[in-house]
């Protein structure tokens, strides 16, 4: 656990010496993010493009809506009825498993009128809120459903038989099991024919709780506090089957993964922390002190950060257990982003369930403690605790005790657990950060599925799905991560709510969004039309068939696939490719243009791992040669002169098990159009590209890998990836200006030898041709933007000589809109920094140090009540490594350094 900071090292002036806490330096880490840090994050880690992109309409996906019934967020799969029920507004499907566009069932469930008078007498929208939205689906046994909607601001249960798929009409009340807000996020799980939930408990959706609630046991809920549950968002709950075979006694259990805001650190405005939280199943409460609450709520930070960069991502979004029949061997896989939105990167962090385990049953408690008269704060706990361990499931040790069922529990452990429900070391992940992250995108969905690929090995396959309807496929391999593909799942660009996969080896993918269900492929394989290109693709569940020559899903079962004819290389050597035919050389595409026009040459290559590059005559073309324009999809070449005929060639190069792949993707033969032969319609003639490559120069397809190999690529297939050949017929020059101004997307740099040797392409970044957009452009426009506010509010302040106390006032009034942390911030730091404004260097100092000075500026906001840093004789000795720090010299920095934990509750009534 290299998880302690400098910070931790400081010592209270007061009755109790402050124990270290790890993680401390997160509220700071946050506050990094504002500051330039993150144009590192986004260049250090393992981050992964993805290989191929898959449009929509390229891929006759099967899908399911009906007209004027939305939000179809609820999935449920049952294989054994081969259906997937599908909840969503006023309506409940069961569509084929097979095929989701096959409707077999439908129940609608709409909301009596009485019920939404009331709901819009509360002040709800009749069109939106006032309606039943399925949230629940529950398979409560093997004929019946259990199904909870938010039914007007009211949620009701109710049970759905599957024979005749109606209603029973049992109408339960579904407070505590569905949230009444159908926008607000919460998570239900059924165990044995027992619903576990995560919800809101009332209307305003202020009293979270996590519930149980079965037949034969009274209900067993949170403790309503704020240390117990402090705003949580709820994303995943699951059952862990601990009590399987223990050789203890122990029991199952049930997890839950929510985002809370944090009472451990104080944060100028609301710090999100992302939490593991467990119960036991076979809690029954507590006799006297915890009365049909849990007795085994327990909760624990969940870490996703980059430490060498203190990048903390803290908003969990989704989880996926990946179970195994011996829970010590399951691993958690979350999806997480960061607090601030516009970052725009999302993380996957992996938990080892051993690990968690090992947190839950042997973690140190955080205590709540009074200082000062004042605030209170969280501590770790190093005192005695009671016995039996607070929080933990009854096992075979305490019922030699006596101690048979947690009524037994004695008063003592029960008020500590009551009082003490979060433990204070982490659950840190697997190889202590994120095995992805992702640029641009926020991932909202995951599912994780184990593939046995053909070498025997067992690979996870990681889908994320993205809130712009986009499907993610990586693989885990002991390189890194490598994201296989991007598929743009739905038709528009919205959130994919719900994303199942289906049984093992099924190979479907289900996802619900506001206007439908998607059923999709987990693979897809026969886009890949060469070898060389399914090789490459690394792609566990493809392979390329020699007798078929095609590219083949290796799990779908079919009578002539053979494994020996089938050619897979997860490390993506193309090498154990056959060699391609030799081909006609004559049978290039014949371009012919006027004198003086301008020919444009299509080469799209549709790995973005890959780099193109174009030769004429056998020679690697480079921007210096005059009226070219190598872009992402052609050649451009403007005013074509006599010297300009020849042969061109793209290829694309492509790097992958330490070698790099060339191939010959077009070849096309430019010649000057003779004059006497002025026909102009003899110019245009098109060819498709898959002719081209059919017939590919036998010079260079002898190549293999490294030295320049050759491969005929047919991928350029008819889904009009090169489209042809298009010709500019103007006779005239285009303006020169034209020309170089629309040359910057200049991409040759290093030009490679001819012929044999190693192709050396463009030092392209790939990530720039897939991303489109340039992140870090944006996110230094929006650094320097932060400063001139800064700038501009320092200057204001130093003319109107204005000092902290001030500030401190409008940071206090400021307060009471924790949503917008910028303002306040800026605001408040324009005045904290007043002080400083006469050194000269100020902005000097800003640029060297800015990343560890803004914090401090923050972390004395807010007290008001107190002198500005009361507890400021802490020491804060090695807060930041340098001690010559220019801080240092800063009058203000030495009160407010030494307020780095701030004081969580102090204003939290219990
Ligand atoms: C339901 O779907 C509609 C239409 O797509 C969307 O505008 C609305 O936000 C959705 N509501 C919820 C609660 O998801
Ligand atoms: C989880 O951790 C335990 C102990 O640290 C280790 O033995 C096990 O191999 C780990 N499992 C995974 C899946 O990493
Ligand atoms: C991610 O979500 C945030 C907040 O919802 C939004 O501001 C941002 O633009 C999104 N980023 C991307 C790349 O979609
Ligand atoms: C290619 O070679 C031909 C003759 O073999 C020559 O006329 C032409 O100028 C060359 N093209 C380029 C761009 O070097
Ligand atoms: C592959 O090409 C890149 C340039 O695009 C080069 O940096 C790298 O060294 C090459 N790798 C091999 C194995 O030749």
């Amino acid at each position: 656990m290299n998880q302690y900071s400098p910070l931790d090292a400081m010592t209270y002036k007061g009755n109790l010496t402050l124990p270290k806490v790890p993680e401390s330096n997160m509220a700071l880490s946050v506050l990094g993010v504002f500051l330039g840090l993150l144009l590192e994050v986004s260049t250090h880690g393992p981050s992964s493009v993805p290989r191929s992109s898959w449009k929509h309409e390229d891929l006759n996906l099967v899908e399911f809506s009906e007209s004027g019934v939305f939000n179809y967020s609820t999935l449920l799969l049952s294989e054994e009825r081969e259906a997937l029920y599908v909840g969503a507004r006023e309506a409940i499907f069961e569509l084929n498993i097979h095929n989701v566009s096959i409707k077999n069932n439908q129940v609608l469930w709409k909301v009596p009128e009485p019920h939404i008078n009331k709901c819009t007498l509360k002040g709800k929208s009749k069109e939106t809120d006032c309606l039943n939205y399925i949230r629940v689906l529950q398979m409560l046994n093997k004929e019946t459903l259990y199904v909870c909607g938010t039914h007007a601001f009211q949620p009701f249960c109710d049970y759905l038989n599957l024979t005749d798929f109606k209603l029973m009409n049992k109408q339960e009340d579904g407070r505590g099991k569905c949230s009444f807000d159908p926008a607000q996020s919460f998570t239900t799980v059924m165990v044995d024919g027992e619903l576990y939930s995560g919800t809101a408990y009332n209307f305003l959706g202020s009293e979270p709780i996590i519930s149980r609630y079965s037949l034969s046991q009274s209900l067993l809920r949170t403790e309503y506090s704020t240390s117990w549950l402090n705003e949580p968002s709820f994303v995943f709950a699951d059952v862990i089957r601990e009590g399987r075979n223990s050789a203890d006694g122990d029991d199952d259990k049930i997890y839950y993964f929510f985002t809370e805001v944090s009472v451990e650190y104080e944060f100028f405005g609301k710090l999100l922390i992302p939490r593991i939280a467990r119960v036991c199943k076979g809690d029954l409460g507590g006799q006297r002190t915890l009365q049909k609450k849990w007795t085994s709520f327990l909760k624990a930070k969940l870490v996703c950060s980059m430490p060498e960069l203190n990048f903390v991502f803290n908003v969990i979004h989704d989880v996926f257990i990946l179970k195994s029949p011996d829970w010590r061997e399951t691993v958690i896989y979350g999806v997480f982003t960061s607090q601030w939105g516009n970052v725009g990167l999302s993380a996957v962090c992996v938990y080892n369930m051993t690990s968690v385990d090992e947190v839950f049953s042997n973690g140190k408690y955080m205590q709540k403690a009074t200082v000062e008269q004042s605030h209170t704060k969280w501590v770790r706990y190093n005192g005695m605790t009671p016995s039996p361990r607070p929080g933990a499931c009854i096992n075979n040790q305490n019922r030699l005790q006596n101690i048979n069922s947690s009524l037994l529990l004695p008063d003592k452990t029960l008020q500590f657990v009551k009082d003490h429900p979060l433990l204070a070391d982490p659950v840190l992940p697997i190889s202590n950060g994120p095995r992805l992250i992702a640029k641009n995108v926020n991932y909202t969905q995951i599912a994780v599925e184990r593939v046995t690929a053909l070498d025997g090995n067992v690979y996870h396959v990681i889908f994320t799905a993205t809130d712009k309807g986009v499907l993610h496929k990586s693989v885990v391999y002991e390189s890194g991560v490598h994201t296989v593909e991007e598929v743009q799942l739905l038709k528009k660009q919205e959130p994919v709510k719900t994303l199942l996969l289906s049984k093992q080896g099924a190979g479907f993918l289900y996802a619900g969004s506001d206007s439908g269900v998607v059923q999709s492929p987990t693979a897809f394989c026969d886009k890949y039309l060469s070898c060389e290109d399914c090789v490459l693709s690394r792609d566990p569940y493809c392979a390329w068939n020699t007798h078929s020559t095609s590219c083949v899903n290796v799990f779908q079962k079919s009578e002539n696939t053979q494994k020996r004819k089938l050619i897979q290389n997860l490390r993506g050597d193309a090498d154990v490719c056959p060699s391609a035919r030799p081909r006609m050389m004559e049978n290039y595409q014949h371009v012919v243009v006027k004198p003086g026009s301008s020919a444009e040459l299509p080469c799209r290559v549709r790995s973005h791992l890959a780099q193109i590059l174009w030769k004429v005559n056998g020679s690697v073309l480079t921007e210096a040669s005059h009226f070219l324009l190598i872009r992402d999809t052609s050649l451009l070449i403007y005013s074509v002169a006599p010297e300009d005929q020849g042969r061109y060639e793209c290829w694309s190069v492509e790097p992958a098990s330490g070698k790099n792949f060339s191939r010959l993707v077009a070849v096309y033969e430019l010649k000057l159009e003779l004059l006497e032969s002025s026909e102009s319609s003899s110019s245009s003639r098109v060819f498709s590209s898959i002719d081209i490559v059919e017939e590919i120069n036998p010079d260079t397809s002898t190549l293999r890998s490294t030295s320049a190999a050759a491969k005929d690529d047919k991928g350029n297939d008819s889904n009009g990836h090169t489209a042809g050949i298009s010709l500019l017929t103007s006779t005239e020059k285009p303006p020169l200006t034209s020309t170089s101004s629309s040359k910057p997307h200049s991409k040759l740099s290093i030009p490679p030898e001819t012929g044999d040797t190693n192709p050396r392409p463009e030092t392209l970044d790939p990530s720039a041709k897939y991303l489109q957009n340039d992140n870090s452009g944006a996110l230094l426009f929006l650094f320097l933007l932060f400063f001139l506010l800064f700038l501009c509010a320092l200057s204001y302040n130093c003319y109107m000589q204005y000092l902290p106390a001030p500030c401190l006032r409008l940071r206090t009034a400021l307060l009471g809109s924790p949503k917008k942390p910028q303002p306040e911030y800026i605001a408040c730091e324009s005045g904290l920094m007043e002080p400083v404004s006469e050194k000269p260097d100020l902005t000097e100092q800003l640029q060297q140090n800015g990343a560890q000075q803004r914090p401090q500026a923050l972390r004395d906001t807010g007290y008001e009540t107190e002198p500005e840093c009361g507890n400021g004789k802490i020491q804060s000795h090695g807060y930041e490594e340098p001690d010559d720090s220019p801080s240092k010299q800063r009058p203000f920095d030495i009160d407010c350094e030494s307020q780095p934990i701030e004081y969580a509750d102090a204003d939290v009534p219990y």
